[in-house]
């Protein structure tokens, strides 16, 4: 008894003897009469400072003591802007969830600022280094999961070669582009290349972008994801362990692992690293029409009304080169294409829009001098990149010899904007589609031949082809070091110069891309071929993509080279319906595989496929939204949503949009069937409501040749609109929502909605998001938005009555048929 008086005499006095004005509130809670209980159990001191003092001036009667404890610094380490330290805390404090271990960031940002960050840490991995030989093992808490271990072979760090490789977990592994392979790459032994490249997709070659970046699943479920940002050419060999090498020719090993731990977090990590895509524009998503070797404006414009002749929807018309004089940029050939402002008058008149191919990069170098401003002009700026005597590099593309504007010059960029705005004043498109940016040179090198230097000659040459001269000079550095970025420079000079013609969201499609591409276009996935077997690798060549953070993508609908059949082009379109980007194009000399060009009954089923993905463009925009705010997949793989279901990581031949459509197309010939996988749970036939009640299994469905099987996963409300012939009408039809019930009769949708082409209309708050029968939030009312008819699927018994809003409303009732 004697030892508690002492130390409450000992606590008292201690607490008395702080000054009344170093007193700090340990209790500031307003509307809590402080006892002495109350405050003692927060370990704090409590003095009635009006008894001891007569004071009532707002001394706090409950204040800290000067032990109370706190956070504890450990090491400081300096780093390249500051200082950075670790603090834990000593004891826990009184309010929930106090964070034990804290990040102390000090940054000297200028010599008038300085940054201080304290910041929760709570990692879910940990990190071990191996110190001879030099090794980095890093480990997933949870599951001691090793996702990253280098000390298996040597590190090399030479100025032109730089290698690093490391153990993976599991052979579960996806991304790696681009390249034309199964979604789930193959480990035995396999070598990918990354350098972009102007070449038809084929199997083990690298294509036109490059993406440093892949996903792994390992095996509890968890996913975590890689990224090299590394510009240079390299090389990821696959070996069976299952390991993994990096192999680079220039740049720094500078790598960031996302560790999920959900395959859509590690997507959405990956992405706040890069960039969210852009918001595209709502026609953007309607359909397309496309081909090299319309012979003319009238040719072309036919094309358009012999689409509204048969009502099938179509948003954007396109033109390839054909269009041009000599196939030089921002030219018109005045004989074949001169009815060309007019078409796209009629086309602005039908609510309808224009996209050009709008630029090849390689600019003519042969006309006469004073005849073709965009050369002249350029020469005059020294926009063009040049070769190691300083003079333009000339290369050949389309048009013959040509230069290639430097788009990592900020002068090229307003070259390049007069270039377009001069261009629209005579024809006003709408959309750019920006080809042959890897650059392509047909001639590999340049007309001169390529140097002798190390630069043109590295000592390790990953896989490459047709480029200019890798030593020719850029304004911030060799090509060799921007070559793989010249698609993604080149589309945010097109992007920044389309938002100041048109003031709206630009609409953008590149063959080659880079990470942060989203940001300022979509992607095609290059000149294909139309076989069947194409049309199935388009499926992997997409779910990549949606990977990469750039989920406008989609494939040339019917195939690009050789000759479609109906068969095909039907079924093409009925899966082509259901790419982000759809757009049917075709190369030149192939005969016409647009929708009127078949026969009654395949355009009908092409249009019936069409008027679905005109009716579920609510949803597809609003799964756009997400993608924009915070990297959400569109076209999604089934293990982004089962990541438990092993059955689902080899899955390439089916896909959702977003978490609530499963999409089953039939990818090959002379059958009226196909088989998919119906992950555990409830889905509804999208036609009929029909019920697969699936235990995680694979089913074989009636497929005839009009049909393309879709259906709605448990617990989702589709929000969809009545088709249109394009999405200026569609957008204006009332809304139908159809709700799938889950076994416990809930479902959820959600609807973004602005006016489809205002830029930063989310920013700015000029949207309405709805969350159905629930919320309603953002600035602007709903206005325009009504709902039509509500379909539920899912309902056990017919009903007596369906209220809404307490008023009695007329239904009808189907009895579900279970398959
Ligand atoms: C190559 C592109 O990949 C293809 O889509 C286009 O039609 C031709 N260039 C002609 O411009």
């Amino acid at each position: 008894l004697l030892l508690l008086l002492l130390l409450l005499l000992l606590l008292l006095s201690k607490c008395v003897s702080i000054p009344e004005d170093l007193r700090f509130d340990c209790y500031p809670e307003r509307n809590t009469v402080v006892t002495q209980e109350l405050c003692e159990a927060r370990g704090c001191c409590f003095v009635d400072s009006e008894q001891s003092s007569g004071s009532t001036n707002g001394v706090p009667w409950c204040f800290y003591p000067p032990d109370f404890p706190s956070y504890t610094l450990g090491s400081v380490n300096e780093t390249e802007l500051g200082l950075v330290g670790f603090l834990t805390r000593k004891a826990k404090a009184y309010y929930p969830k106090d964070i034990e271990k804290l990040q102390l960031s000090v940054e000297f940002e200028t010599d008038t600022r300085l940054h201080v960050k304290v910041k929760s840490r709570d990692p879910i991995y940990t990190v071990e280094f191996s110190k001879e030989p030099f090794g980095l093992i890093v480990k997933r808490k949870t599951s001691g999961t090793v996702l990253l271990n280098t000390t298996m072979a040597p590190l090399f760090f030479a100025d032109q070669f730089l290698q690093i490789s490391t153990l993976l977990p599991s052979s579960y592994l996806y991304g790696l582009g681009e390249h034309r392979s199964n979604f789930l790459h193959s480990l035995e032994w396999n070598t990918l290349t990354f350098w972009a490249r102007d070449v038809p997709p084929t199997e083990s070659f690298n294509l036109y972008g490059v993406h440093p970046f892949y996903l792994v699943m390992e095996k509890t479920g968890a996913a975590h994801g890689v990224f090299l940002l590394n510009s240079n050419a390299m090389e990821v060999a696959l070996q069976p362990a299952p390991a993994l090498t990096w192999r680079t020719i220039g740049g720094v090993l500078d790598f960031y692992i996302f560790l999920g731990p959900d395959p859509n977090l590690v997507v959405q990590q990956y992405q706040q690293v890069i960039g969210f895509p852009a918001m595209p524009p709502y026609w953007g998503l309607g359909f397309h029409l496309c081909r090299w070797g319309y012979g003319s404006s009238n040719e072309t414009w036919e094309t358009v009304k012999a689409m509204r002749n048969f009502q099938i929807p179509q948003d954007a018309q396109w033109n390839d080169i054909d269009y041009m004089e000599g196939y030089r940029d921002f030219t018109v050939d005045s004989q074949k294409f001169g009815a060309l402002p007019q078409m796209v008058e009629d086309l602005h008149k039908h609510g309808q829009y224009y996209v050009m191919i709008l630029v090849d990069p390689g600019i003519s170098s042969t006309q006469p001098p004073g005849s073709y401003w965009p050369y002249d002009e350029g020469l005059k700026r020294g926009v063009f990149i040049n070769n190691t005597q300083g003079e333009p590099l000339i290369g050949k593309v389309w048009p013959g010899l040509t230069a290639y504007p430097d788009f990592s010059n900020p002068d090229t960029h307003q070259w390049w904007l007069e270039n377009l705005n001069r261009f629209h004043s005579i024809v006003p498109f709408d959309g750019i589609w920006i080809d042959m940016n890897e650059p392509s040179d047909f001639m590999d090198g340049s007309s001169e031949g390529c140097s002798q230097g190390k630069l043109d000659n590295p000592p390790y040459v990953p896989g490459k082809k047709k480029t200019i001269c890798t030593s020719s000079r850029q304004s911030t550095s060799a090509h060799y070091n921007l070559h793989n970025l010249y698609g993604l420079m080149e589309a945010k000079a097109t992007a920044s110069a389309l938002i100041k013609l048109r003031e709206k969201r630009p609409f953008i499609i590149s063959r080659s891309t880079f990470p942060s591409q989203g940001k300022y276009s979509g992607h095609w996935l290059g000149d294909n071929r139309s076989s069947w077997k194409d049309m199935a690798w388009s499926i992997p060549g997409m779910l990549s993509f949606s990977l990469f953070g750039i989920p406008l993508v989609g494939a040339d609908i019917c195939g690009f080279s050789g000759s479609t059949s109906e068969e095909l082009c039907t079924r093409w379109m009925q899966l082509g319906a259901f790419y982000p980007f759809s757009r049917n194009h075709n190369t030149q000399d192939e005969k016409a595989q647009d929708p009127p060009a078949f026969s009654p009954a395949a355009r009908t089923t092409m249009k019936e496929a069409l008027e679905i993905r005109y009716s579920l463009l609510p949803y597809l925009y609003s799964l756009f939204h997400r993608a924009h705010l915070q990297g959400d997949t569109v076209a999604r793989p089934l293990f982004f949503e089962f990541p438990k279901d092993v059955a689902t990581y080899s899955i390439d031949k089916q896909f959702l949009w977003g978490r609530g459509l499963l999409v089953t197309p039939v990818l090959d010939p002379g059958v009226d069937w196909v088989v998919g996988y119906f992950p555990r749970g409830l889905w509804y036939d999208y036609y009929t409501g029909s019920l697969v009640n699936s235990s995680g299994e694979n089913l074989k469905m009636a497929a005839p040749l009009d049909h393309i099987n879709l259906h709605i996963r448990e617990g989702t409300i589709l929000p969809t609109q009545k088709p249109g012939c394009c999405t200026v009408i569609s957008r204006g039809n009332p809304m139908r929502l159809i709700a799938a019930l889950s076994q416990n009769a809930n479902a959820w949708g959600d609807l973004y909605w602005d006016d489809g082409e205002s830029l930063d209309a989310f920013a700015k708050g000029d949207y309405s998001y709805l969350v159905f029968n629930v919320t309603q939030v953002g600035r602007r009312a709903a206005t325009h938005v009504t709902v039509d008819v509500l379909t539920v699927y899912g309902v056990g018994e017919e009903p007596k009555i369906v209220t809404v809003n307490g008023k009695e409303w007329p239904f009808s009732y189907l009895t579900n048929q279970v398959i």
